[in-house]
């Protein structure tokens, strides 16, 4: 029996968070608890939270899940642990412990399939150097993905989203275009090539970007994913009370991800991030429509999104390349809190 676990859902992968102004509805009604060892909470929306155990170590925690953004069940796998592991890698984190978190309708999909997604999810933390150490299944439809993970990070060197300075670069690690891709393949209109190409940068572990970060004293990044570069951008500059100016021409592209949008494949998720952005971003005049709904566009286990001091950008980029991130590229620019939160253009 061939297998398809795309086509039993509607919307896949982290497209299918719950919309960003209602979940933060819904936190303002959890009080935050208070504890000088807690390094980072929800606070400030960041990727994961952060507890000091020493002066030496502190525990990043985090945990994601997700459909299926793909057919097959092994890839499937692969791409929810890399996505879940990849908040450890924003926060400056070095992954280490994991727990398989599953949800899977026993009696519509064979026990094979179910055992092929764990696998796929052994197989990328193992790569990462993340040990599975247990996790937890319940039965439902359709099936669901991800890990919880344990990361270290010393006190000191914590990387968070409200690190950006103004005068710092903007730097993507990955290609946008994931939810265009997706959008696409279930309307027949995506080529082989980037449904590949697409997969290719979902499995692929944000640990190069978050090295060159160590290596080079980042101290404010996130991963871009379901809220889409706008969403995550605005969720940046608030954290860190600064503006963001994103150059999306320069934004790097999945294969034919522009055109998608052109031919109508935009998932409706792009427009609830539109929704939950649009009162704290400013667009330019010209700014291009499928650019602007390229921004928008939810990412499944997309890049780092990484705020540069202007001097080291350079430096960064080409380190970044010769570790095979070759896609990565300067998209904006930090400045001091102007009017609005975040800025589009061309
Ligand atoms: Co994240
Ligand atoms: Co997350
Ligand atoms: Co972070």
């Amino acid at each position: 029996m061939k297998i398809d676990l795309l086509g039993m859902v509607e919307s896949g992968g982290c497209s299918a968070k719950i919309p960003p102004r209602q979940l933060e509805e819904i936190l303002k009604h959890i009080p935050l608890p208070v504890d000088p060892d807690i390094l980072v909470d929800i606070d400030t929306h960041d990727d994961a939270g952060v507890y000091r155990v020493n002066d030496e170590l502190a525990l990043v925690l985090t945990t994601d899940f997700f459909p299926p953004v793909c057919s097959d069940p092994y890839e499937f796998g692969q791409i929810a642990a890399a996505n879940s592991i990849s908040d450890v890698y924003a926060m400056g984190g070095t992954p280490v412990i994991a727990l398989n978190i599953m949800m899977f309708p026993s009696g519509k999909l064979p026990m094979e399939a179910y055992a092929d997604i764990l696998v796929g999810g052994y197989d990328k933390a193992s790569e990462a150097g993340t040990r599975i150490i247990g996790g937890h299944t319940i039965e439902d439809f359709p099936p669901k993905y991800g890990l919880a993970v344990v990361g270290y990070v010393h006190p000191g060197k914590i990387i968070t989203n409200a690190g950006a300075r103004p005068g710092d670069l903007l730097i993507l690690t990955k290609p946008l275009g994931t939810g265009l891709i997706l959008a696409g393949q279930r309307m027949g209109m995506a080529s082989e090539a980037d449904i590949e190409e697409s997969k290719y940068f979902m499995k692929l572990l944000n640990k190069t970007g978050a090295e060159v970060m160590r290596k080079f004293g980042i101290k404010g990044a996130t991963d871009v994913t379901g809220f889409g570069l706008a969403g995550h951008a605005l969720k940046m500059a608030r954290a860190g009370n600064v503006s963001l100016s994103l150059n999306m021409g320069r934004v790097p592209l999945i294969g034919e991800a522009y055109r998608l949008v052109d031919e109508g494949c935009i998932p409706g998720v792009s427009f609830t991030n539109l929704d939950f952005v649009e009162d704290e971003s400013g667009f330019s005049e010209d700014l291009d429509y499928n650019l602007k709904m390229i921004a928008m566009d939810a990412q499944t286990s997309g890049g780092l999104l990484m705020s540069v001091p202007g001097e080291k950008a350079g430096v960064v980029i080409s380190e970044l390349h010769k570790a095979g991130l070759t896609r990565a590229a300067v998209i904006g620019k930090v400045t001091e809190k102007r009017e609005k939160y975040i800025y589009l253009e061309n």
